[in-house]
């Protein structure tokens, strides 16, 4: 089982997206185990971004992400983090596949409506950048055992 970080961007949010991003996720079986809104301050988002630093579209992403709230989630699943990059899909929303959420809701490089955590690493610290344990809430949802949510 396997913890991961997603959060919508301004742009989903602006374009009252969250539900139906939201609702990927519920209907492949992950199961939800934190979720906020939040107006990011501009040293959470340099931090998150800092490996971007430098970069021709840091200063542009940085202020992107500030524009606006922001919808933190937290999942756990199976395979979460892989399972989770899948269904948001390439980086860019010109590239993404259809059926992935950028694929079916962004044209742009950088107004791709949604980060997810790329790695068991990046999962672990931007879930802690983004919430305290207390936050992070464990329950059981009724039909894992009945689906054999976890079995190999
Ligand atoms: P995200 O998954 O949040 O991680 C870094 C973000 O930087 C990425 O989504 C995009 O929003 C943005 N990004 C990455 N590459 C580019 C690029 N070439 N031009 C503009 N924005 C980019």
């Amino acid at each position: 089982m396997e913890r991961t970080l997603v959060f919508i961007k301004p742009d989903g949010v602006h374009r009252r997206a969250v539900g139906k991003i939201l609702q990927r996720f519920e209907d492949k079986g992950l199961k939800l185990i934190g979720l906020k809104l939040a107006q990011l301050s501009n040293e959470l988002v340099n931090r998150h971004y800092a490996e971007h630093t430098g970069k021709p579209f840091f200063e542009s992403l940085v202020q992107f992400v500030l524009a606006g709230p922001v919808v933190l989630i937290a999942l756990e699943g199976p395979e979460a983090i892989a399972v989770v990059r899948k269904l948001v899909g390439a980086t860019s929303g010109l590239e993404a596949a259809p059926g992935t959420i950028r694929g079916d809701f962004s044209v742009s490089k950088s107004f791709n409506l949604i980060h997810a955590s790329d790695g068991p690493e990046s999962a672990a610290a931007e879930l802690s950048r983004f919430f305290t344990d207390e936050e992070l809430v464990d329950w059981t949802p009724t039909d894992w055992g009945w689906l054999g949510v976890g079995a190999k």
